[in-house]
């Protein structure tokens, strides 16, 4: 497996992440296009990992500390693509000297980000019609 990783600007990574979430978030889960894309872009870094030079999964980290947008294609799940975008976005807070991560996750993906030391609080809610739960990581 030739995994590259990127960690770069909207501007430098839209192309890669917008066709990844569109196609997840969008085509996949239904979500109207004007809720997945926000002006938080801009302002966030942005992580894009390809395989084989095809970017196959993307994430990311907002100035406020929240990892978001998480999106693998359908085709290359189950397999740590989702592990190594999450990761990379941890070591760029750790950068930061952010000393907490958070993210709202979908219910199925919380076994996932509890894998990688995110716990769950609060109560769960509708974003997007589906039902999320705060979670949050001390690095
Ligand atoms: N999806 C994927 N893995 C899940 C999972 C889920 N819903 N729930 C639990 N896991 C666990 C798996 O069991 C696996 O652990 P194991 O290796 O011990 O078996 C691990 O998490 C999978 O890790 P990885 O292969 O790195 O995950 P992935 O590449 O499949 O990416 C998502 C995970 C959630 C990013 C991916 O499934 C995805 O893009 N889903 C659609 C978009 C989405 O829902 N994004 C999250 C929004 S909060």
């Amino acid at each position: 497996m030739n995994y590259s990783m990127c960690i770069s600007s909207w501007t430098e990574l839209k192309n890669e992440a917008q066709a990844i979430r569109y196609e997840v978030f969008v085509i996949e889960q239904q979500v109207p296009v004007e809720l997945e894309m926000d002006d938080l872009d801009e302002v966030s870094e942005h992580a894009v990992l390809s395989l084989d030079g095809q970017a196959i999964a993307t994430g990311r980290l907002l100035p406020n500390a929240h990892i978001g947008r998480m999106a693998v294609l359908a085709s290359h799940r189950g397999q740590g693509a989702g592990g190594l975008v999450l990761a990379a976005l941890l070591e760029q807070a750790k950068q930061r000297e952010v000393t907490t991560v958070f993210l709202s996750a979908q219910q199925h993906a919380i076994p996932f980000y509890e894998r990688y030391g995110f716990v769950a609080y609060g109560e769960a809610y509708l974003d997007a019609d589906m039902a999320h739960t705060m979670m949050r990581c001390d690095l």
